[in-house]
């Protein structure tokens, strides 16, 4: 909520009788300071009052009460109307309102609003990749913005565990297993029996039919093939879980694929009554051409068993049930479009109601690119992500050691802004492209990076350890933070819980990221122009109490992307 523009708003209809809310969703911040703190572009009301905007703007300006309000100022520009707030009195309410929030920007705007995250969901026996470090850490970051912002949020790491090729491993197992130390290298080594497996299957028909026989058992409960399943299971999710702890990430629920396996008959049931399943040789499916999806969605294989839609659209229904979800997030790569526009299309035929159906949201992200030599194992194009985490982590201790040698608390230094490079960077560009992943721009102290926000805020913070004490809000004159720089920091400060906000209406992460960047930037600039610490003191207690805000939306900001800050570096 911006007090300044309703304040704005509620003028101008004192004017012209028009509806302030309306009002005030045109009023627009200008890029350039010299055309006022907020515009009104005219140009809407022009037909409706059949004036030229210039006329509407000129009117406005001659018949508008900005006496003992916050706006000092309104100038007409064309068909704009540009607003000059009062710099110290947009210091001063800016600054109380960040120093009356106990967690800043933190709101209850989602209360009684119930959030399911759907993210990281790796596929045990198969190695965690790099599209799952990027679901991961933008999954992460949507989970604590919600939270902050009130939502009742449930993350959930909805695990591949399920599916044919278990009977295949199991298979593998029973006939090499002992050729293969799975204690300590589990995903590698799962998956070089599964290609050993897969290759003996094509020239044999009659290992794969076992391997068919193998996946049965299992369904039905076969105490040899359930023991082996979900011994790969746990060796799986204990290597993941070493990459969860890298980056700090948590799950309420991890109910995946085979969970849900038990709940899935009643899809196709369903679906029959509601005259939607066809028939195609022997499968089951539901056509979508009328819906303008030309690929039919898959329900049940000839031979019974349901597939990952069908799993899917069993979870929708669990989840509606269970979570009662005003929104239910899948973030997951753009490679599954098609499946996610399949299922949330045939999840209308489920009788659910319609308000969970428009609460499914595919949130999608591009691919990313990784350097190639150094960091692909022989075997291909295969990453270990916890290899890449721990280099980052190796890499940005070199660099601390090269510029403060001295530096207490290196190795814990170092975890932060590794991981916190790779982190900002997955975040950094639009969730929808392509990224590649750079080591030096996403290390760089100085670039658009995690660093260089950690950077900025450790400025912040040795700026107060000079001090023996902070200043509080009721020591500051407000006069003394009306120059530019200032100004800058203080309008980014202001809408810093409108940028939350945004970022849940577009599922975008980046929209944070964005925000902290400009915000370190206006400090670097106000930083390098001013002097903070031995000015007079009225200065100087504005420009610390200014410091120190900067240094607290920074770490509330990067802690939720899930980046830590180091308070050195
Ligand atoms: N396990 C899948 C994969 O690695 C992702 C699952 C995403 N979530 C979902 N509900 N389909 O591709």
């Amino acid at each position: 909520m911006d007090k300044f523009k309703e304040e704005i708003a509620k003028k101008i209809v004192q004017v012209i009788e028009l509806d302030e809310k309306e009002i005030e969703s045109y009023i627009e911040r200008p890029k350039e300071s010299s055309n006022g703190d907020y515009a009104f572009p005219c140009f809407r009301l022009a037909k409706e009052l059949k004036k030229a905007p210039p006329m509407i703007a000129k009117d406005i300006s001659e018949n508008i009460q900005i006496e003992g309000t916050d706006i000092k100022k309104v100038e007409v520009v064309g068909g704009y109307l540009n607003f000059f707030i009062d710099k110290g009195e947009f210091a001063k309410q800016v600054l109380a309102n960040f120093s009356n929030q106990g967690e800043y920007g933190s709101s209850q705007k989602g209360k009684g609003k119930n959030v399911v995250i759907d993210y990281s969901a790796p596929n045990i026996a198969k190695p965690f990749h790099i599209g799952h470090l990027r679901t991961t850490v933008i999954g992460g970051a949507l989970y604590n913005i919600y939270k902050y912002l009130g939502y009742n949020t449930i993350g959930i790491n909805y695990l591949g565990d399920y599916g044919t090729q278990f009977g295949k491993l199991i298979e593998g197992y029973k006939l090499w297993g002992e050729e293969y130390n799975l204690d300590e290298n589990p995903i590698s080594e799962l998956m070089k029996i599964y290609i050993r497996i897969n290759n003996l299957c094509k020239e044999d028909e009659q290992v794969l039919e076992r391997c068919r026989e193998n996946f049965k058992k299992l369904e039905q409960g076969d105490k040899y093939c359930v023991d082996l399943w979900e011994k790969f299971r746990e060796l799986s999710i204990k290597e993941f879980k070493k990459i969860y702890d890298l980056l700090g990430s948590k799950f309420d629920s991890w109910d995946g694929e085979s969970f849900i396996a038990t709940k899935a008959d009643e899809i196709p049931k369903i679906l029959e009554k509601a005259g939607k399943l066809q028939d195609s040789n022997g499968a089951k499916i539901v056509d979508l051409e009328d819906e303008g999806i030309d690929t039919p969605c898959m329900i049940q294989k000839s031979n019974g068993s349901t597939i990952y839609a069908t799993r899917d659209l069993a979870a929708i229904l669990y989840r509606a049930r269970t979570y009662d979800f005003d929104k239910c997030l899948y973030v997951v790569a753009y490679e599954q479009n098609l499946h996610f526009k399949q299922i949330f299309t045939v999840a209308k035929y489920l009788g659910l109601d319609e308000k969970y159906v428009k609460g499914l949201e595919h949130v999608a992200f591009g691919m990313v690119s990784l350097p190639t030599g150094k960091m692909s194992t022989r075997s291909g194009n295969i990453v270990k992500i916890e290899d890449l985490l721990n280099e980052a982590i190796q890499r940005a201790g070199e660099t601390i050691n090269k510029k403060n040698p001295n530096l207490e608390n290196k190795e814990e230094i170092a975890k932060k802004v590794g991981i916190g490079a790779v982190i900002f960077n997955n975040l950094s560009s639009s969730r929808v492209k392509d990224i590649i992943f750079d080591w030096d721009t996403a290390l760089n102290f100085q670039g658009e990076t995690g660093p260089y926000i950690q950077y900025t805020y450790v400025r912040t913070q040795s700026v107060m350890n000079k001090l023996d004490t902070i200043p509080e809000i009721a020591e500051i004159n407000f006069e003394k933070l009306e120059d530019d720089y200032s100004q800058e920091i203080l309008k980014l400060i202001y809408r810093f819980d409108e940028t939350l906000e945004q970022v849940t209406q577009k599922e975008e992460p980046a929209i944070l990221t964005r925000y902290l960047l400009d915000l370190a930037k206006a400090f670097s600039s106000f930083y390098n122009e001013n002097k903070i610490i031995g000015e007079e003191e009225e200065t100087q207690n504005a420009r610390v109490y200014l410091t120190r805000a900067v240094g607290e939306v920074l770490k509330i900001g990067a802690k939720l992307l899930g980046i830590e800050m180091p308070e050195k570096m």
